[in-house]
Order: C-alpha cells, then structure tokens, then sequence
C-alpha cells in the first residue's frame, strides 16, 4: 500500500509540467509551438533564454529527486528510490496536467540519481556538460551519457540501480526518437551554447 501511494505521488510530482508553466506565466507563449516544441529544459533554454532553462533544469531535477525520495519519507528500503523514481519520469513524460504529453526524461531521471548517489550524479553531470559543450546538441549529449551510464553501472555490482537505468534508457531512446531521425540527417537543434553553435 506504502508503495502505491509512493508511485503514486511521484507520478504527480514528475508530472509538474514546468517548462509549460515558465512559457505561460513568464513568456505568454505554449512552449509546445516553439523550438523543438519539447517541454523540457533544453527547449525553455532555446526559447526562453538562460535563465528560464535553468530554473527549468533545476526544477524538473529537483521532481526526479522528490518523487524518488518518496519511499524514505515512508520509511520503506532505500533501493525502492530508484523504482519509485521511475513514476515520476514517468509523470514528466506523461504528465496528467498535459493530457498525457511532456518532455524527454534526462532531467528528471537525473534528479533520481541525486536522490540516490550524488557523487554519481556530479559524474553524470560533468560528462554531460563536457558533451553539449563540445556538439551544442543537447540530445546527443542525453543519449550518451545514459548508454555511458547504464553501462558503467555494470562495474558497480549494484542490480538494481543496472536494471533502473536500462529501463531509464529505453524511455530516453524512445523520447528521443525525432531527434535521432533528425541527428542522421543532419539536422538536429542546436543549442545557443557551446563551440558548434554561432550566433
Ligand atoms: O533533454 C532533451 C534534449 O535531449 C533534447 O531536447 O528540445 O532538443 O528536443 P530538444
């Protein structure tokens, strides 16, 4: 029962749909029509600027983090962060406050790992940033270091966190479906940072 009021409240959480929000209350725009029309972080960036995408990156962080720290409010074993981590990417995919659309689940899913190491979370992080910094492509950057990832967890013995972050991969592949189309035609968005991109 602890569990599916866990799940259930992390859905909530990831469905907060922030990026919607920021565009609407602050822009007077529906980020669905602009950009990418991905309701994320790297869209409100493209959009709305420096700043509107960095309270978006820490928000939808912060709803991965939150959801997957349900079950220690609850008092149940921390290994469930990281099932009950995966609702609330669940909810920032398919958010109940968006009729079911929402973004690509890197920050999010990236706020679970906070929640459950944050010495990884750093590494992530870095790895990430060292990645739009050089191709000014959020999305390349996002399905690297997941496979990464994923795969350097095969060293960490830990199953569980394994088989959260293979799951965790499958959805981000899957999000990221228009932006693998458009990266082998060589089209994809850029981003306004980084040593590819020119004003
Ligand atoms: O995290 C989303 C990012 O990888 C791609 O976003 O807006 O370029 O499709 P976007």
């Amino acid at each position: 029962m602890k569990l599916l009021i866990c799940a259930i409240l992390a859905y909530l959480i990831g469905s907060f749909p922030t990026a919607y929000i920021v565009g609407k209350v602050f822009f007077h725009k529906n980020i669905f029509d602009y950009g990418s029309g991905n309701v994320g972080t790297t869209n409100a960036y493209r959009v709305f600027g420096k700043f509107a995408g960095t309270v978006v990156l820490v928000i939808d962080i912060l709803k991965g983090t939150l959801g997957a720290l349900m079950p220690v409010f609850f008092n149940l074993d921390r290994h469930w962060i990281l099932f009950i981590g995966i609702f609330a990417v669940i909810g920032h995919c398919f958010s109940i406050f968006l009729k079911f659309r929402g973004g690509k689940a890197v920050a999010t899913s990236a706020g679970i790992l906070l929640a459950y190491n944050p010495l990884l979370f750093v590494i992530c992080f870095a790895f990430l940033a060292t990645i739009v910094y050089t191709t000014s492509m959020v999305s390349v950057a996002s399905l690297t270091t997941i496979l990464f990832f994923t795969i350097a967890t095969l060293f960490l013995h830990d199953w569980i966190l394994t088989t959260v972050a293979a799951i965790i991969t499958v959805i981000i592949y899957v999000r990221h479906i228009p932006n693998i189309k458009r990266l082998l035609k060589g089209k994809e968005n850029l981003v306004p940072i980084g040593l590819r991109y020119k004003k």
